[in-house]
């Protein structure tokens, strides 16, 4: 098993990396401080992982709440399900949430913690690849609005991360490169010997090699720990993070939550990113090249739907958390391991690299 802190002082917390992690009673109890435990899980992931948490966590009072599955319940009509549980079951201050599942869950139930009685403490379980490389680390929780992605949340950071990778046994094809997106995301920010590997091995990671899987995951997660930890709130190095995402966000709530997963749509972004980038001359035809050939061998797409018109990217761009005084600030490249956030480019070159990327084969 690999083990190493998120180092934020008093907040830090471990992550836990392993395979058959989830029945290790001694790496949930020491973050669950009452008797009261509640786990937020989803149609889909509970049938198969539930039942080997309750067991694990037998000697606890343990209340569940089981969401429906998808992106389009990640609102917060849906959140209340949890609060409602919560206040069923009369939890105190001293309960602890247990996320069990992808993105979305870990999302929500870090929210509900956040808020719950102004803040109580959870653990993420994280069980899809994107989620045990990027959504359950660093703290950022919340549920979407339909004008906008992620827009009402909070930054609430976990007790603990436990990543067991025996689950991603059951995550279908699509998801697994759903999740290679935000690996792929991490080699371009800021290690460039990780995308060479990258390069190398992604046969590996498709056939879920889990050798080549748990290196993935552990780089990713030191990489973003390492992010997280100089800037937790996002003033500054931690919005590099969202290389690909103002595209990609526009791209998942355009074309309807859950429609594009949200991999998918990050893929489709980091290449209009790198287009854009290119018509800057920032970098070259053959970084371009790598970036394109690299998501095509992940089995992701490198093209934004021919459906969401200039228009409608533009205006739900918009509204991205980067915009400052106005202006949309963008995740763009000089290189690969070198991304750089830049009010400074030019909005008709933007505009004509989300049309070449629409109209490229
Ligand atoms: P998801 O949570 O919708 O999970 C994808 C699908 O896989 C779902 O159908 C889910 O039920 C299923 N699933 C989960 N685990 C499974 C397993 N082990 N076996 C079989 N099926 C399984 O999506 P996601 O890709 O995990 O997460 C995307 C969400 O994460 C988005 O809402 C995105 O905004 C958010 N996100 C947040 C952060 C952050 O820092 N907080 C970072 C990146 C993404
Ligand atoms: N996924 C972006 C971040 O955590 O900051």
């Amino acid at each position: 098993m690999k083990t190493f802190d998120v180092d934020l002082g008093a907040r830090s917390y471990p992550i836990f990396i392993g395979g058959q992690l989830l029945s290790q009673r001694q790496l949930l109890a020491p973050y669950i401080t009452g008797q009261q435990v509640v786990v937020v899980s989803n149609e889909t992931v509970a049938p198969l992982y539930l039942e080997r948490i309750q067991s694990t966590l037998s000697e606890y009072d343990v209340n569940t709440v089981i969401l429906p599955d998808g992106e389009q319940y990640k609102t917060l009509a849906y959140l209340n399900n949890i609060f409602d549980a919560l206040l069923e079951a009369r939890c105190t201050r001293d309960v602890t949430l247990i996320a069990l599942g992808g993105g979305v869950v870990g999302d929500m139930t870090g929210f509900a913690a956040a808020s719950y009685q102004r803040g109580v403490n959870f653990i993420q379980i994280p069980t899809t690849l994107l989620a045990q490389v990027d959504s359950s680390v660093g703290g950022k929780t919340g549920v979407n609005h339909p004008l906008g992605k992620n827009m009402i949340g909070a930054f609430h950071q976990p007790q603990s991360v436990l990543i067991d990778t025996s689950v991603l046994a059951t995550l279908d094809d699509r998801q697994l490169s759903a999740g290679i997106a935000e690996v792929i995301k991490y080699g371009l920010i800021c290690d460039e010997p990780f995308f060479g590997w990258l390069e190398k091995n992604m046969a590996r990671l498709l056939a879920r090699d889990e050798e080549a899987l748990i290196y993935a995951i552990e780089r990713s997660c030191r990489n973003k720990a390492e992010i997280v930890a100089q800037d937790e709130k996002e003033s500054g190095v931690r919005a590099l993070l969202n290389l690909g995402h103002t595209f990609g966000h526009a791209i998942e709530a355009g074309m309807g939550y859950g429609t594009w997963l949200h991999g998918e749509a990050v893929a489709a972004g980091i290449c209009i990113a790198a287009e854009l980038s290119r018509r800057q001359g920032w970098i070259d035809n053959e970084v371009v090249g790598r970036i394109i050939a690299l998501t095509k061998a992940a089995n992701l797409p490198t093209q934004p739907p021919a459906e969401l018109s200039l228009a409608r990217f533009n205006e739900l761009m918009s509204v991205d958390k980067k915009v400052k005084g106005g202006k949309l600030r963008l995740i763009l490249l000089k290189g690969i391991g070198e991304a750089f956030i830049s009010a400074d480019f030019d909005p008709a070159l933007m505009n004509a690299s989300i049309k070449a990327c629409r109209e490229s084969q």
